[in-house]
Parts: C-alpha cells; sequence; structure tokens
C-alpha cells in the first residue's frame, strides 16, 4: 500500500536544534517582537506545558524513570495533544493564527533514535503533518556545549556531550529521509553560531513572508 502523503500545514512553523543550539533565544526574540509588531503568532514549545509534556519534563530531569520506548510513546502523544487538541495548533490555524514552536517530531528523530531503531521512531510520527518551513539551528557539538555550561543547569537526560555528535548527525538524517519522503518541504539551515540578531532577522523574514 502506498503511503499517505504528509500534509503541510500553512502559517505552522518549526525550530530544531541540538541542546544549546539557540532555539529557545530565537523563540523569545520572535515572541518579543510578534508583541510590539501585533502579529499573530504563538510561540509555544515542545514538550508542551499541558499534562503529558508536563510528566515528560519529569522524566528528562530523571525524577522519573522508563523505556525509551515509553519516553517515545509521552513525546508523540504530547505532540498529538499539540496539534489536535480542542485549541491546539489545527484549530488556532483555522483562526488564522500563525504558529511558532521549538521543537517538533523532528526532534523525536534525533533523540529517540539513539536508543530506538529509526524505523520504529519515524512510524510514530506517520500521523504528523508537516509545517511551512523548518528552522534548523546548526552549531558544532563544541559549540553547543560551552553553551550549556554556560546555562550553568542541571544536566537533562540527552545532554551528555558524547551524545550529542549523534543528534547532530540524526538531525541531517532526517532532513534527507525528508526530502525524499516529501520533497516539497522547506528546510531552512540557519548557522547556529552567527550573531543573534542575524538568526532572527531570516527567521522573522520567512515568517512574515
Ligand atoms: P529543550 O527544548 O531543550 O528543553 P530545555 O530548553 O528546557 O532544556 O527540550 C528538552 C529535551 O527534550 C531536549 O534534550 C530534547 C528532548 N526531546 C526529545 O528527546 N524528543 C522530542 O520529541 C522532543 C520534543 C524533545
Amino acid at each position: 500500500m502506498a503511503e499517505k502523503k504528509r500534509e503541510i500545514w500553512k502559517g505552522f512553523f518549526v525550530l530544531e536544534g541540538m541542546d544549546g543550539s539557540g532555539t529557545t533565544t530565537q523563540l523569545e526574540l520572535c515572541r518579543t517582537r510578534a508583541q510590539q509588531e501585533n502579529l499573530a503568532l504563538d510561540c509555544e514549545a515542545e514538550p508542551t506545558t499541558g499534562a503529558i509534556g508536563t510528566l515528560l519534563r519529569r522524566f528528562l530531569r530523571r525524577e522519573l524513570e522508563g523505556s525509551a520506548q515509553t519516553l517515545a510513546w509521552l513525546f508523540a502523544a504530547d505532540r498529538q495533544e499539540h496539534l489536535f487538541a480542542r485549541s491546539g495548533i489545527q484549530h488556532r490555524l483555522t483562526e488564522g493564527r500563525k504558529i511558532l514552536t521549538d521543537r517538533y517530531w523532528f526532534s523525536s528523530m534525533a533523540y529517540q533514535s539513539l536508543d530506538l531503531s529509526w524505523d520504529q521512531v519515524w512510524a510514530l510520527q506517520a500521523t504528523f503533518p508537516l509545517p511551512e518551513a523548518i528552522f534548523f539551528l546548526d552549531v558544532d557539538t563544541q559549540t553547543a556545549a560551552e553553551r550549556r555550561d554556560q546555562r550553568a543547569l542541571a544536566e537533562e537526560l540527552f545532554e551528555k556531550a558524547p551524545l550529542q555528535e549523534r543528534i547532530r548527525s540524526g538531525y541531517h538524517l532526517v532532513w534527507e529521509q525528508l526530502q525524499r519522503e516529501s520533497p516539497d518541504s522547506e528546510i531552512i539551515i540557519i548557522d547556529g553560531r552567527k550573531p543573534k540578531p542575524e538568526i532572527h532577522s531570516e527567521i522573522w523574514e520567512r515568517l512574515c513572508r
């Protein structure tokens, strides 16, 4: 049976990158700018602040322990709610709002495939649509590690240095597979070492196009 073509949702945008790549900073810059310019843009993140996302954060902080499979299902369940809950992304897009999310199913590919098979994780994402564009903040693992150190927060589950190189190559594999599966997908790879305002301008211009 032929696979169903993945939908592309207009007005929906995604920021992706390794821990320390600057996605959270860019999300906040867009949030502030949207307020200043009165743009109907919702800036949010996965794991979400909903019930499943909150539970997930406890696993990430290592307060709870669970198998890799359980985590993969939880990330997918959190995403399902993020997209399809009553006031989820789908609903808000129909109201004419734009949405920018810090992480989406591409994070599951890069991170959950550290412990599970690639195809298994890909299959879990089969029903999730594509955003209008993906911004990938690409940084080398050294830069990302230095930035995480500067934050001086407790190290989360996936933040160990040796994992980060694998996560980075995981991302590049996702973009390759995505381009084959959905040639219409727009993946914007940005050098994450560029000055923050420059990166912000690039993202903002695309968001407002
Ligand atoms: P992150 O946005 O980096 O949170 P914080 O800014 O609080 O550190 O995301 C938390 C972690 O969750 C990060 O290490 C990546 C991981 N993650 C997955 O493993 N799979 C997923 O599907 C998502 C969305 C995140």
